[in-house]
């Protein structure tokens, strides 16, 4: 299908920072941009996919064309993204998911009082790894890629995510590199996959980040479709 390679196929795309509120005015969140996620929907559209972009908190407007689903917390994103997997191709999460959310949202603006408030936190549900376990116990579904920012030991942090995370390909990237990672118009990653499966793409645009790697999911796809 030419420059269309997509065409019929069903791309879901996250993105952003989610929301965790804390009260009616006050949050915890993150510094993802949502650039990254926005250039895989944009090219997966260009490449003639149906693209459904779940967001979080995202800094600039998502791209034209694409399904825009707007969310705020994991929680939200859970649902809005496992009530689309079935009959999505691929679903690629570039989203920063917090880990934690407060163990309850107040209802009104807390007010000061005590010189030390704690808030306490409870983990949130790993969206990704609940979308390879959603595949497994059915037997088939979409290709999975999921992303890692990190800090330190990139490769050992990408390798357990992928086996645990039950996913295809982890896009990893270390965050304190500069002209990499968060808010940054370029990125600078090393993408893992099944049977040792291993490139790294140095400095780029995070629009050509996103082209090489959607032809990196297209070579999986196709390998796994052989085997
Ligand atoms: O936070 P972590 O490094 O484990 O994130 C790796 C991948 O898992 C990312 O693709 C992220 O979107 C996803 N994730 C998720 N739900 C979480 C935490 C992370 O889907 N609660």
């Amino acid at each position: 299908i030419g420059s269309k390679p997509l065409s019929g196929q069903r791309v879901l795309v996250t993105a952003g920072g989610t929301v965790e509120r804390i009260d009616p005015v006050r949050y915890i969140t993150n510094d993802s941009s949502g650039k990254m996620g926005f250039a895989i929907a944009e090219v997966a559209r260009d490449r003639g996919a149906e693209v459904t972009l779940v967001c979080g908190r995202t800094e600039a407007a998502p791209p034209n064309g694409v399904n825009v689903v707007h969310t705020d917390s994991a929680l939200r994103m859970r649902d809005e993204v496992m009530r689309r997997l079935d009959g999505t191709d691929i679903v690629i999460k570039a989203a920063a998911v917090a880990d934690y959310r407060p163990a309850s949202r107040a209802d009104q603006k807390i007010k000061k009082s005590s010189d030390s408030l704690t808030l306490e936190l409870v983990r949130n549900p790993d969206i990704l790894q609940e979308v390879g376990e959603w595949r497994e116990a059915r037997g088939s579904g979409p290709f999975i890629v999921g992303f890692a920012a990190e800090t330190a030991d990139v490769e050992k942090h990408a390798l357990d995510k992928l086996a645990r995370k039950k996913c295809d390909l982890i896009v990893a990237n270390n965050v304190s590199e500069a002209g990499a990672g968060f808010g940054t118009e370029t990125n600078i990653v090393s993408v893992y996959g099944r049977g040792d499966f291993f490139e790294h793409l140095p400095q780029m645009t995070k629009r050509a980040v996103a082209e090489r790697l959607l032809d990196i999911v297209k070579d999986a796809r196709k390998g796994l479709a052989n085997r």
